[in-house]
């Protein structure tokens, strides 16, 4: 079978000085989630009327990235190639690797060590859903950091199942601990990581934690000591929404079904992004449509080729 999305032209090509390279985690075993992901890989699930991975993917390339690495299991990786190709009808570079074993959030800059290099990275959990107005911003500041790493955080009433931060007086980042039994603030670490040339070399260095796993708040922590770690918190008027449970998912489903009904907006959609990046064309974005076929989120792609850029 042919990937879904594998038609339409590549546009353009990778604009120069733009080497911040994406990488996309989804792997795990969703155990949590069984025994819905018992055969099928949580980032495939549906978030309403789309796959899960659709969101993160979009938000790396509303962050300008489009060079990404995708990671996931023996397994599912398959699926996620059936699904996205090799990201061309998307003005995409997209390549894929292999995670044998759930070892970690950091064994990504493991895996990927050839693909980033000594580049600028950054690395979205394929299950993290990201909602509000301030996005587009802080993406934008966190990409143009050349130096340093950017993490972000999310106030949530129980933090105890995330890393959690603190922040001094002067927003600077003190503590990061990894689901902390007695968590010091309600700053959940949030799966978004904008790190500088150095993450390869931090992470061959780490050592895997009590639980067995390289630990992304390990490498978070390399440049915490290195004083170089940015925090952005996330205000009142941004979602951060869980999709690791049951409950988590249909409310994040209900959340996506509520806002795209109400506005005929689109969330978390990689054909529209690539579109108002300019990496495809009207002509494309219609092509896309039609391979789509004949549904609500086909019809809204089609409508937006059709007026153009807003
Ligand atoms: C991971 C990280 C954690 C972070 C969370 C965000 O946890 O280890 O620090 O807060 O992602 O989604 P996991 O969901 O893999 O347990």
């Amino acid at each position: 079978m042919e990937p879904v999305l594998a038609t339409g032209a590549f546009c353009g090509r990778l604009e120069e000085g733009m080497n911040r390279k994406g990488i996309l985690l989804a792997g795990g075993t969703g155990t949590r989630l069984w025994p819905l992901t018992r055969a099928v890989s949580k980032q495939l699930l549906p978030l309403y009327d789309k796959p899960m991975v659709y969101y993160p993917l979009s938000v790396l390339m509303l962050a300008g990235m489009r060079e990404i690495l995708l990671i996931s299991t023996p397994q599912d990786l398959p699926l996620f190639k059936l699904l996205l190709g090799d990201g061309q009808s998307l003005g995409l570079k997209l390549s894929y690797a292999e995670q044998a074993k759930p070892e970690g959030l950091a064994q990504a800059y493991q895996i990927g060590a050839k693909f980033v290099g000594t580049d600028p990275s950054c690395l979205i959990l394929g299950d993290n859903f990201f909602y509000g107005a301030e996005l587009g911003k802080l993406l934008a500041s966190a990409q143009a950091r050349e130096k340093g790493a950017t993490i972000f955080a999310y106030q949530v009433a129980d933090p105890s199942s995330y890393g959690v931060l603190t922040f001094d007086k002067r927003n600077r980042i003190t503590s990061i601990e990894e689901k902390p039994a007695k968590p010091k603030s309600h700053w959940a670490n949030c799966g978004l990581y904008f790190y500088d040339g150095r993450a390869v070399e931090f992470a061959r260095g780490l050592k895997p934690s009590a639980r067995g796993e390289l630990e992304i708040t390990d490498l978070s922590r390399c440049y915490m000591k290195d004083q170089s770690l940015h925090g952005e918190r996330f205000g009142r008027g941004s979602a951060w929404l869980d999709t690791g449970t049951a409950d988590g998912l249909l409310q994040a489903a209900q959340f996506v079904q509520t806002v795209q009904t109400r506005t005929g907006m689109l969330l978390g959609s990689p054909e529209e992004v690539a579109f108002r990046q300019g990496w495809i064309g009207a002509k494309e974005l219609g092509e896309l449509a039609e391979a789509i076929g004949k549904n609500a989120y086909a019809e809204t792609l089609r409508q937006m080729a059709a007026e153009g850029k807003r």
